[in-house]
């Protein structure tokens, strides 16, 4: 079969070099893609968010299966316009992705339907919203409603930072629209783990659990990233954990969409903080994670093409989700300066050294094909993954690989896993 991913960046890569390992697929397309997925797949240049492009291409290049990786295109809908013209694809609609698209809607959807998570209010007038801080406990967070990026959340210590915030949101539009409602929620604490989920509309199954490494600098200092490196399997998501996560959080996501009519297919991505007072959702993604996707599918023993049919056919039940027994890490190799201000163009060097090493990935993330030679060409360039038995050996021979390529301005955080030595 003929398959198209859409998306650009390293967690496509990953769905890429998965779908490839299918004995069912012959081709796979991927719009716009990238230099390294341009090595498994024919990139096509077609944006994103270009929906009647995409199903046009679809279309006429008889693809059996459109797999959308981004958030962006899936809130806004393109799901709906392929299904509309009768073509295959994995994602949720745009009814349901609205669980990633509106932080409003997803705390209202838990609280009418007790999943635990922080406390919250919800304002559409920034003189309410700093009426309310000013009777708050600090530290405080904030949302942006809307998709901004993976930055529209900002954790307040003082008031001050908290009106600041209100005004960077609301009255400055920093993330647009995205603004228009703002989120205030109880801050927590505990620690993160990201839990993806293949769902056909009924119901859910969990993927092997991931931790991300959103902030840019060792130590979980500086800015928020789209992530700068993970490990899977979180040894924090015990058993214990695990059920009490399935029976209070996911299969009532789940059926919560189902009920308010908005049957979610695709992969619901649940951000938890394990907190004393219990598993709590931070946020819900409507898609793999980036770069959980890079740490996971890479453990996953199942041919994804059958789980993907499964969840669009309505018979996920019937499926044996399996994961290996064993770990992976993911080490981001980014260009200095990320997420602020960075360049691009440099050439990357030693890219060889990854083919046919078992166990071993480069995932691309923003790279670029340049006169015959692969150039850094965004903020997060590489995901080094390994595997290994546990986790310490994972994490061993991902930074060992980081030492396989090359760029001017590589950046890593050294510290990926760190929680890892204290179990
Ligand atoms: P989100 O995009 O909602 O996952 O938020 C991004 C990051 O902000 C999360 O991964 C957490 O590290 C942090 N965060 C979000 N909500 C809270 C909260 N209520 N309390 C503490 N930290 C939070
Ligand atoms: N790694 C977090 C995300 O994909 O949103």
């Amino acid at each position: 079969m003929k398959v198209l991913i859409v998306g650009s960046g390293g967690r496509e890569h990953a769905i890429a070099t998965k779908v490839s390992q299918s004995s069912k697929v012959d081709k796979i397309y991927c719009a716009p893609g990238n230099a390294g997925i341009g090595q498994i797949a024919e990139c096509v240049n077609i944006g994103a968010m270009e929906f009647d492009k995409l199903a046009d291409f679809a279309q006429d290049n008889n693809i059996d299966l459109t797999v959308v990786g981004m958030d962006d295109p899936l809130v806004g809908g393109i799901v709906d316009v392929f299904e509309k013209r009768g073509l295959r694809v994995f994602g949720p609609r745009a009814n349901a992705a609205i669980l990633e698209g509106s932080k409003a809607f997803s705390k209202e959807l838990m609280k009418k339907y007790n999943i635990p998570t922080a406390a919250y209010e919800t304002f559409t007038s920034a003189e309410d919203a700093i009426k309310y801080l000013e009777t708050a406990k600090m530290p405080i967070v904030l949302k942006a409603d809307g998709l901004a990026l993976g930055k529209g959340v900002l954790i307040c210590n003082t008031l001050e930072e908290a009106k600041a915030g209100v005004k960077t949101i609301m009255l400055d539009k920093q993330f647009g629209s995205a603004g228009d409602k703002l989120v205030i929620e109880e801050f927590m604490t505990g620690r993160e783990v990201s839990v993806l989920c293949f769902c056909d509309g009924t119901t859910i199954k969990a993927m092997t659990s991931a931790q991300d490494h959103k902030r840019a600098k060792d130590g979980d200092q500086g800015l928020n990233t789209g992530g700068m490196g993970t490990f899977s399997p979180s040894p924090f998501y015990n058993d214990e954990i695990k059920a009490f996560c399935e029976e209070k959080i996911l299969k009532p996501s789940i059926a919560a969409m189902k009920s308010e009519g908005r049957d979610f297919k695709g992969v619901m991505f649940l951000g938890l903080m394990l907190t004393a007072d219990g598993p709590k959702v931070l946020e819900y993604n409507a898609r793999f994670g980036d770069p959980e996707a890079q740490v996971v599918l890479v453990r996953m023993k199942n041919d994804i093409i059958d789980v993907f049919e499964a969840c669009i056919d309505g018979t996920l039940d019937k499926i044996d989700l399996q994961f290996e027994d064993n770990a992976a890490v993911c080490v981001v190799l980014a260009s200095g300066g990320y997420p602020e201000k960075y360049d691009k163009g440099y050439e990357i060097t030693g890219l060889e050294n990854f083919e046919g090493k078992t166990g071993y990935y480069c995932f691309h993330a923003g790279t670029a094909l340049k006169d015959g030679k692969i150039v850094t060409n965004g903020g997060r360039v590489l995901g080094i993954t390994a595997i290994g038995d546990n986790l310490k050996d994972a994490r061993k021979n991902a930074y060992e690989a980081t030492k396989l390529v090359n760029f001017e301005k590589k950046y890593m955080r050294n510290d990926i896993g760190k929680a890892i030595d204290e179990i």
